[in-house]
């Protein structure tokens, strides 16, 4: 691959100082360690997997592909992550160090030490064998960001457990699928998680989601978050999880698992069908989730690392509650929201707090901006940020806008910024700017993480010049690599190596162009039905699912995206009532319900923004709905295509009207 020669405007070069103390320093760097992968594949991240990872028996064999696309890495060595994470800093000497500087959303701080958060491990596996859960069963964790969470998953990683982590705002419905998508035999929950000053119930949601069909779960452990006296305990069943632990020992031997092992399910949506189990690997991707905490975050002992996703997400898994821990760094754990007490906490948590590195999504950063420049008190330069030296993106396209705004104010002009683009199916960074090495250019992620063989393709696999769009594919597997999609390896193999591609490459979901200078990748968006609303994936189906189930009311639904300013994409659906079209109150007071009908469905985060109704929906002449011309209406672009096939041309009109 060539690097990037010719000047591109609005570039920002690595600063000097930055790139002299980094881990990737320069291009020529960079380029090595490319071309390292290029000519010796298996030796590129065998020798990496010996060096950064500390295995209890080696493996023998790097790389095992025999049976596409089901590859394995490092299969016959022996390893445990939460080993790696905390055994290993502690004969580092780091037992002291903060791992954890946990701030709860009314501010209370709690640090805790490598040697604290393995005693906390140990005892929470100890109670986890305690009550019958052994190495290979699903594990539910559906709690609050706390630093039981992190323990939670870690105390599964030290056994052999494989959890699946629920994220907080998931409703019964979708943690019921989930428990009995996994069998998992146990959940791990709270009372109650706070957020922006409010109490938000999660035990009841989970006594809801168990009260149907979960004969698979034996226990729920509660960690006690607000002590709320409504919660009720069922017998036999349910425990207080920090009394369980403070009788147990604070020694656990770790479980010794092939690198193949799953540690982890991670529910995600994808174009059809319910969400899907991305099941992960334990050598493989603890690899690459250190890997990355060194290269693109160029984390060093001193930083005091700040990734403000939540556990419920795979950013949660690989730069929380993994990637840190396992470098043995001192991380920032925040329970709460951006905007409470007020949209300058952000900036007070790094002020306080000393962050070196932050990372965060465009969402929250767009969010942000707007409340800072309608208040100067609020805005990024009315703190303390000198302590910044790295921020970084993730989850969606970071606008150049944005992008900007981000680089001058909360990185006072100094600090790179990563714009990572990666997937819950990578489990780590996939294109990515080295920070002291790559120059940027706002709006790109520039190019592939060393060892990563991305390409943009046509349909027929073939590559497209660059700056002519196409299909983002990975042309070999990569140790982080999803395994496969947890009880349907039929769907893993269709969904991600399609014959179109004869079964060789790794299709991602987005479209991507180069810049025909530099090679620079940018994505252009997923070119399937999913949909990214402030970061969070989401399947128009799902949606549509949701809304349909509402037999009393819906006939007909079709979910489709828009851009937005702040969340990036926004939900819009087109709804058919088994009732006459509403309009006015009326039909404010129905599309209410839905809404809220999908978040009792789904989720809060899947509420439709807009919802529209019509007579019927627009639909080809074998009855395929429009979905394009849904598209066009929801920007409020003008209709282009071909109408005449409608049956009745008015319902356009009812659909163009807002409710
Ligand atoms: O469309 C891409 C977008 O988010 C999708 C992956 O979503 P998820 O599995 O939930 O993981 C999000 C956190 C890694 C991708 O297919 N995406 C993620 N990062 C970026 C991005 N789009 C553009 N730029 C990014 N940096």
């Amino acid at each position: 691959m060539n690097a990037p020669t010719t000047p591109q405007t609005g570039i920002v070069n690595p600063p000097a100082a930055f790139a002299s103390q980094a881990a990737i320093g320069s291009m020529d760097a960079y380029r090595a360690l490319c071309e390292r992968a290029e000519s010796d594949y298996a030796g590129f991240w065998g020798d990496l997997a010996r060096e950064h990872l500390v295995w209890k028996q080696p493996f023998t064999k790097t790389f095992d592909d025999s049976n596409k696309p089901f590859f394995k890495w490092f299969e016959d060595g022996l390893i445990n992550v939460s080993h790696n994470c905390l055994d290993v800093q502690i004969e580092r000497g780091l037992g002291n160090k903060a791992a954890l500087i946990f701030e709860a959303d009314d501010g209370a701080v709690t640090e805790v030490t490598y040697s604290q958060l393995l005693d906390k491990v140990a005892r929470l596996a100890n109670v986890l064998k305690a009550k019958g859960v052994q190495k290979g069963d699903r594990v539910i964790i559906y709690m609050p960001m706390s630093v039981e969470g992190v323990v939670a998953m870690q105390a599964c990683a030290r056994i052999g457990a494989t959890h699946s982590v629920v994220f907080g705002g998931f409703s019964a419905q979708s943690l019921r699928e989930r428990i009995q998508d996994t069998g998992a035999v146990m959940v791990i929950t709270a009372d109650e998680q706070r957020r922006g000053g409010k109490s938000l119930p999660l035990k009841a949601i989970a006594d809801e989601a168990l009260a149907k069909d979960c004969p698979s779960v034996r226990t729920m452990l509660v960690y006690k978050r607000t002590a709320s006296d409504q919660v009720a305990y069922q017998a036999g069943r349910d425990l207080d999880m920090l009394a369980e632990m403070a009788q147990q020992s604070a020694v656990c031997e770790p479980e010794w698992v092939s690198a193949e092992h799953p540690l982890f399910l991670l529910y995600t949506s994808g174009s059809t069908g319910k969400p899907k189990g991305v099941q992960h690997s334990t050598g493989g991707y603890l690899l690459q989730a250190k890997l990355s905490m060194l290269w693109t975050f160029d984390l060093k002992p001193s930083d005091v690392f700040w990734c403000t996703a939540d556990i419920g997400w795979v950013t949660g898994h690989s730069y929380i509650t993994y990637g840190p821990l396992a470098c043995g760094a001192t991380e920032i754990v925040f329970e709460g929201i951006p905007t409470y007490p007020n949209a300058g906490r952000f900036w007070d948590m790094i002020q306080r707090h000393k962050a070196t590195i932050f990372y965060t999504a465009p969402t929250a950063i767009r969010s942000l901006i707007k409340a800072a420049e309608a208040d100067e008190k609020i805005h990024p330069r009315s703190f303390d940020l000198s302590s910044l030296r790295l921020l970084g993106s993730v989850g969606e396209p970071i606008n150049p806008a944005a992008w900007t705004w981000y680089h001058e104010n909360v990185g006072g002009g100094r600090c790179p910024i990563v714009d990572t683009f990666w997937q819950t199916e990578s489990g780590a960074h996939l294109i990515t700017p080295l920070p002291g090495a790559t120059p940027l250019v706002p709006g790109s992620c520039t190019l592939p993480f060393p060892g990563i063989m991305a390409a943009v393709v046509d349909e027929t696999g073939k590559d497209v010049p660059w700056g002519q769009g196409g299909i983002l594919v990975v042309k070999k597997p990569w140790p982080s690599l999803m395994r496969t999609v947890w009880g349907d390896p039929e769907r893993f193999k269709k969904s991600y190596f399609p014959e179109d591609f004869k079964g060789e490459f790794y299709l991602a979901g987005d479209g991507a162009v180069r810049d025909p200078d530099t090679g620079y990748f940018t994505i252009t968006g997923r070119m399937d039905d999913v949909l990214n609303v402030s970061g969070h994936r989401m399947g128009t189906m799902e949606i549509e699912s949701a809304l349909v189930s509402c037999t009393e009311l819906v006939a007909e639904a079709a979910v489709v995206g828009r851009p937005d300013d702040t969340t990036g994409e926004a939900i819009c659906a087109f709804v058919v009532l088994k009732r006459p079209r509403p309009t006015g109150d009326e039909a404010r007071q129905i599309a209410n319900e839905l809404r809220n009908w999908v978040a009792k469905e789904i989720g809060p985060i899947a509420k439709p923004k807009d919802i529209r109704f019509g007579d019927n929906l627009p639909k080809t002449r074998s009855g395929k709905i429009m979905r394009r011309l849904l598209r066009s209406i929801a920007r409020g672009e003008a209709v282009t295509q071909d109408t005449s096939t409608l049956e009745n041309p008015a319902i356009l009109d009812q659909l163009t009207e807002r409710v």
